[in-house]
């Protein structure tokens, strides 16, 4: 018996791996993290699975349902939304199956902000512009920011920020960047990336404020960095004519020569 941590992506049903929908596809239980993970994932759920939504229950009850599923020699899929690397609750899981010598494995997933970026259509680092993406949050009534890592500590570097679960302090996160980006910075909001009602606002952090509704609430990401919207910026030296590569050697003694 194994249980499953999957990755179930942004939330189109289509952005799950295949490895987690096989994975989905053979677990007799699945277990499923609220409703940010797509009702799709749950539809590769084999017939008569047992699916149980983890929102409303404690650790306690969920590793109780995994021992459950253990004891009956159960595989399980435990789905998370976007990948399992960011704010999932994944490693708390994993200790308490550590020590009760429950076998796991980890399928990563599409994480939220590179579907956010995917819907801007933008590459976040851009040549000589921003060559450094910082996935943050602000503090949060269930997770306390370590001392350090603040808004501001991130801004005073000018890489581009992908703050999450923050969508309803826009007011503070506007104040604390604007010293370092500067009021014309450009910021991107998407909500729910990749759903049918993906909605996305362009903004500077001057605007911000005044351009988000407040029907765009919880399920978004707040994007901020000159890369945003960015026409002016250098090519990338990979692909220059002149630059000497390994599957490209260039020149009368390429550093890289060919291999025969
Ligand atoms: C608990 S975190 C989960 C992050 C997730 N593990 C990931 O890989 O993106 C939830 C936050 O992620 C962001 N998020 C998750 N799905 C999103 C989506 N489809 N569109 C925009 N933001 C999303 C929002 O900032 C939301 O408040």
């Amino acid at each position: 018996m194994t249980v499953h941590f999957i990755g179930a992506g942004p939330g189109a049903p289509d952005l799950l791996t295949l490895r987690g929908r096989d994975l989905i596809a053979a677990c007799p239980v699945c277990l499923y993290a609220g409703s940010l993970v797509p009702e799709g994932a749950l539809a590769h759920c084999p017939p008569g699975a047992r699916i149980v939504n983890t929102a409303p229950l404690s650790l306690d009850e969920i590793v109780a349902e995994i021992a459950a599923a253990h004891a009956g020699g159960k595989d399980v899929a435990r789905l998370h939304s976007g990948d399992l690397s960011i704010w999932s609750a994944m490693g708390e899981q994993l200790r308490r199956l550590r020590a009760l010598d429950i076998p796991y494995t980890v399928t990563p997933g599409v994480p939220s902000f590179s579907a956010a970026a995917a819907a801007l259509e933008a590459e976040l680092t851009l040549p000589g512009l921003a060559q450094t993406v910082v996935l943050t949050r602000t503090p949060g009534r269930a997770s306390a920011m370590p001392e350090g890592e603040k808004l501001a500590a991130f801004a005073a570097t000018g890489a581009v920020l992908a703050i999450h679960l923050s969508i309803h302090l826009l007011e503070k996160i506007v104040a604390e960047l604007t010293p370092h980006y500067g009021a014309d910075c450009p910021v991107a909001v998407v909500w729910r990336a990749s759903w049918p009602e993906q909605r996305i606002v362009r903004a500077t952090l001057a605007t911000l404020d005044a351009a988000v509704g407040a029907e765009m609430e919880r399920t978004a990401l707040i994007l901020v960095g000159k890369t945003l919207s960015a026409a002016d910026f250098s090519e990338s030296r990979l692909y220059a004519a002149d630059y000497d590569r390994r599957y490209r050697p260039v020149g009368a003694e390429p550093r890289f020569p060919e291999v025969s």
